[in-house]
């Protein structure tokens, strides 16, 4: 695919990346996936598709929608589908069962998660009037802390995410972090702020759209109150699959949901006019869930059977590290300067690179096959899975952007 020409040293990098990944144990992962001879480093965007996903969304449609119509709610366990897969992406997250529910956008999620914890902050006592969200935030949290803090009489208070622990206090309500940038791929110190933020006496609410299925997360282990995250990137759910939202066990009595749909009644089909939410993970379902997005999701997750997320790990740090020495090896020095972090305690499972015309760059590197993304204004970003990233692709991917940054302005 490429038309690279191999710098004088290639042989050892290519040599090194080969015997990677013959030891790499999740190689066969790759199998579970439809790919091609693209290197595709935008997994962090929108995960490749699992092979086992077409079939069982034809008989979705063809079967249980077609033929048992509306019988499928029950007898093909539609109505369940939100917690059910909410507990299989529990597994990946590291919460135990019965506290993940699976449904919306992550900005609704959000939006749920941060008004819940204003109301449960503020119950411990109505001074605590503060939202402080990760300034570098993915910008629709942001956007929805704003609102949130405007129905809650809370005001948002921006902060570098490293900072959170010494930014909390007797005002807080809430904390709203990311656990990985999105732009740098910084990972940020979940056990740590998460501590300090108790330590405050306040709530926090976490951001795992970059860090699930690339890392141990350890929700339970961690003490976290309530998290959010989509399941189109590293979970491989597909364009638009829905979010979820996990709200620890101990806080599920209190979550007041600020979006109290039907379908999170305890008794929906009782059509009460009054409300009364149910017990556990379906309180923070909202209306009908999207079923061919989410079956579509629940056969994706297949491929994470047997998969332990440390495994995941080891290999994503293996990845961005050779890609790292690969572009300092073929890449002219100062041509480009990485953005993410050096350490692996601070690493989530992508790159980004400054670079000057990094938009022309990156649109040269799709045309020869090479697949990141751009983000304005100067920034070149690979997400690297390790369900499917291999060694000899990353080695080609850094030598390829050599090639183009050479050409290239
Ligand atoms: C960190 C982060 N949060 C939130 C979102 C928004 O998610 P959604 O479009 O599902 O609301 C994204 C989307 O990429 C994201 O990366």
């Amino acid at each position: 695919m490429s038309d690279a020409t191999l710098p004088t040293d290639a042989t050892e990098l290519t040599g090194e990346a080969a015997a990677l990944d013959a030891a790499d144990e999740l190689r066969d992962r790759r199998d579970a996936f439809a790919l091609d001879d693209v290197v595709y480093l935008d997994g962090n965007s929108l995960g490749a598709l699992p092979r086992a996903v077409p079939d069982r969304l034809a008989d979705v449609v063809a079967r249980e929608w077609g033929q048992l119509r509306i019988r499928s709610w029950e007898e093909s366990g539609w109505w369940t589908a939100p917690e059910r897969i909410g507990d299989r992406v529990g597994r990946i997250v590291g919460a135990a069962p019965g506290q993940v529910v699976v449904g919306d956008s992550t900005s609704v999620n959000v939006f749920k998660a941060v008004v819940a914890a204003v109301r449960i902050a503020q119950e411990r006592g109505a001074h605590r009037d503060q939202i402080v969200v990760d300034e570098a935030t993915f910008p629709t949290d942001g956007y929805i802390a704003e609102s949130a803090a405007r129905m809650t009489g809370c005001t948002v208070r921006p902060v570098a995410a490293g900072d959170v622990p010494n930014a909390v206090g007797a005002r807080t309500a809430v904390a709203l972090v990311n656990h990985v940038d999105y732009r740098t791929g910084r990972l940020h110190d979940l056990p740590g702020t998460t501590a300090a933020v108790h330590a405050a006496g306040a709530l926090v609410v976490w951001d795992l759209c970059h860090s699930a299925g690339a890392l141990p997360v350890g929700l339970d282990a961690h003490g976290v109150d309530l998290a959010v995250g989509c399941t189109y990137k590293y979970l491989n759910g597909g364009p638009g699959s829905p979010a979820y939202l996990y709200v620890a066990r101990e806080h599920q009595p209190r979550f007041d949901s600020p979006l109290p749909g039907w379908n999170s009644h305890a008794d929906p089909f009782g059509m009460d006019p009054g409300y009364t939410p149910a017990d556990g993970a379906a309180r923070g379902r909202v209306g009908t869930p999207d079923i061919l997005s989410m079956l579509a999701l629940e056969a994706a997750l297949e491929v994470w059977d047997d998969v332990p997320v440390e495994a995941v790990r080891a290999k994503s740090l293996a990845l961005t590290d050779f890609f790292l020495r690969c572009v300092q090896r073929y890449v002219p020095a100062g041509r480009v300067e990485s953005v993410t972090p050096a350490a692996h305690a601070e690493r989530g499972s992508q790159v980004a690179l400054r670079c000057a015309d990094a938009g022309p760059a990156m649109a040269e590197l799709v045309r020869r096959g090479v697949v990141g993304d751009f983000r304005r204004p100067d920034v070149l970003r690979f997400g690297f899975t390790p369900l499917y990233t291999g060694f000899a692709e990353v080695e080609r991917a850094a030598r390829v952007l050599a090639d183009v940054l050479g050409e290239v302005g």
